[in-house]
């Protein structure tokens, strides 16, 4: 199978999410949307500009750590000259976590933090709405920000996890909101974005199809990490099942009869990349840069 299996992605709750969101805004000041930063446009809901309207938005481009460097400077610059501010994070260690609060009270809510001091409105916290998808990292974001671990309560379907407000000292507080998925992608290489990035959970994809495409892909992005990590050979026409191929057989994951365990090599390269052994790769360019291949 050529494509992430398509399946209905939990409308019900999907549709709660939104009117939670909905129903919310009036009780916060700002939204602010993590993204990955390897994957910036796939790991954004498309529909959270409209959702939200006119109230201020940044992004927090998390996982920089694992991206590459080059790529997000891009991005920074892409989302700077449509005027969103956007700052990259790792929430594993840290790096980046400080810059948070201040550009939350000198840039994106400026003029409202003056304005409330001109009116004497000293200690009126500022509320901000946290969201993003699945595993992006919101949790982890939270913890850091809270300073304090919280119980992570899985965003799956069939468990209820309630919005809940954190305080962050600092006359600042965030609303928590579950992650979603939106019900359903028409687009391919957002989908394809989302699995290899482990947003959508293995169990509901064709492992051995999107790591094909994943190495493929990469092959023509990323062949020098590719080369150093696999040992392998990369020659023009190979496709994504040659590749994989290859991979396995450096691997020595062979069944009886020589033949390549693809279902194991397929694992591994999605692990992988995963945990970032093949090296700090963006998967996904701006809508305005130069473009070769997917890089
Ligand atoms: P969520 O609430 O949005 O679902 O995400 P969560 O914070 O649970 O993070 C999902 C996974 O991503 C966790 O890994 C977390 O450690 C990892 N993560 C979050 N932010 C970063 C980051 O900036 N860089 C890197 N490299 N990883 C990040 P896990 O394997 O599920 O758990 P664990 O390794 O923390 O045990």
């Amino acid at each position: 199978m050529d494509n992430v299996r398509m399946i209905q992605w939990f409308p019900g709750h999907m549709s709660k999410t939104r009117r939670m969101i909905k129903s919310n805004l009036s009780s916060v000041d700002a939204i602010v949307e993590i993204l990955d930063a390897r994957i910036p446009m796939s790991s954004q809901n498309p529909e959270m500009e409209g959702l939200i309207g006119d109230k201020p938005r940044m992004l927090l481009l998390n996982k920089k750590d694992m991206a590459d460097d080059r790529m997000t400077t891009k991005w920074i610059d892409y989302f700077k000259s449509r005027d969103i501010l956007s700052i990259p994070l790792d929430c594993k260690t840290g790096r980046g976590v400080k810059a948070f609060l201040p550009t939350i009270k000198n840039q994106l809510l400026k003029d409202l933090v003056q304005s409330r001091n001109d009116k004497g409105m000293v200690g009126r916290p500022i509320r901000v709405m946290i969201v993003g998808i699945p595993n992006v990292g919101k949790s982890s974001f939270i913890n850091r920000m809270a300073n304090s671990k919280r119980t992570k309560v899985e965003d799956r379907p069939g468990v209820t996890r309630l919005k809940q407000w954190v305080s962050l000292g600092e006359s600042v507080e965030m609303l928590d909101m579950p992650g979603v998925l939106w019900p359903k992608f028409e687009d391919q290489d957002i989908a394809h974005n989302l699995a290899y990035t482990g947003a959508i959970k293995d169990d509901v994809i064709d492992i051995e199809a999107v790591s094909m495409r994943l190495l493929k892909s990469l092959s023509k992005s990323y062949p020098e990490s590719l080369i150093e990590r696999y040992k392998i050979e990369i020659n023009d026409g190979d496709d994504g099942k040659v590749l994989l191929e290859k991979v396995g057989r450096k691997r020595g994951m062979l069944l009886p009869g020589g033949v390549v365990n693809t279902e194991r090599a397929s694992a591994t390269v999605l692990d992988e990349f995963r945990s970032a052994k093949l090296g700090r790769i963006t998967l996904e360019l701006p809508p305005d840069g130069e473009s070769d291949g997917n890089k």
